[in-house]
């Protein structure tokens, strides 16, 4: 019997990827989960096939974000709706998209953990786990993305500094690719989608990640995972990037 057999868990972008996986993976541990998202066929589809109860939410509808969180014992918070809007070059994104990135990515996150917060605090016992992603620790062409999740990274860091004493534990996970419908939200050009979605090597899949975080949310009580990074084997980030512009006056005219 797993340890989380009737604990209740929150999974906020259940309705594919990494969300939807998640679900299964804390159901299949005996766990009360609540699913959110905003697509509501996708939900019922999740809710049969796991036995999960459905929310349909916008994350960025604060109120009603902290309306349904404040209403349940939440045991264990998995933040991971999220969105690559403007992931593309940050100077031809659209003004809404930095907004929608930020307000999904950040906003929803602080909102979600500050209505869970009194309740886990009060009872001496709570895990939130956020998504980050191996874009907010290293640079990578994805401005307001890399924000977004760089925000998580600290975010989910002074969490531990506030929370320590609490007996509440925080997780950030940071995935390299994972093999989503992440691109399809993020991008509307079918021609800028293919050349950042076919990459031609083994992504993560979204199974990869949701073992990652059940394994952080299943350790003995008295064991934090801080921060799991986990990538593709033919991804890796570093170098050294030049780009000579023929057009720049360097001083030597
Ligand atoms: N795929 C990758 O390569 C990758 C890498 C590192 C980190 N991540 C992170 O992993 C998390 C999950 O992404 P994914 O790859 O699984 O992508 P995905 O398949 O596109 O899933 C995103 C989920 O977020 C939900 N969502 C988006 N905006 C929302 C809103 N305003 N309110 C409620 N739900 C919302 C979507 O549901 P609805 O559209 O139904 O609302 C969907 O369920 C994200 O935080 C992402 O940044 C992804």
């Amino acid at each position: 019997m797993s340890s989380l057999e009737g604990l209740t868990a929150v999974v906020t972008g259940a309705s594919s990827g990494i969300g939807a996986a998640t679900v299964v993976a804390l159901t299949d541990r005996g766990m009360y989960v609540h699913a959110l998202a905003r697509r509501a066929d996708r939900l019922a589809d999740l809710a049969s096939a796991t036995g999960c109860m459905t929310h349909v939410v916008d994350v960025r509808d604060r109120d009603l974000l902290r309306d349904l969180l404040t209403g349940l014992e939440v045991d264990v918070l998995v933040n991971n709706a999220g969105v690559g809007r403007g992931i593309h070059l940050f100077t031809d994104a659209d003004p809404s998209d930095l907004d929608q990135t930020i307000d999904t990515n950040v906003s929803a996150v602080l909102h979600a953990c500050h209505a869970v917060l009194p309740g886990m605090v009060a009872r001496g016992r709570g895990h939130l786990v956020l998504l980050g992603s191996t874009a907010g620790l290293h640079p990578l062409p994805a401005t307001v993305y890399g924000a977004s999740k760089g925000a998580i990274h600290m975010m989910t860091a002074n969490l531990r500094l506030d929370l320590v004493g609490t007996g509440v534990r925080v997780t950030e996970v940071c995935p390299g690719r994972v093999a989503t419908e992440f691109y399809d939200a993020a991008i509307d050009d079918p021609e800028v989608r293919t050349s950042l979605k076919e990459i031609g090597i083994s992504e993560l899949d979204s199974v990869d990640v949701a073992d990652a975080i059940a394994y952080a949310v299943e350790a003995p009580w008295h064991v934090n995972v801080t921060t799991i990074e986990l990538q593709p084997t033919e991804q890796t980030y570093g170098g050294t990037h030049f780009d000579r512009y023929e057009g720049a006056d360097r001083g030597e005219s």
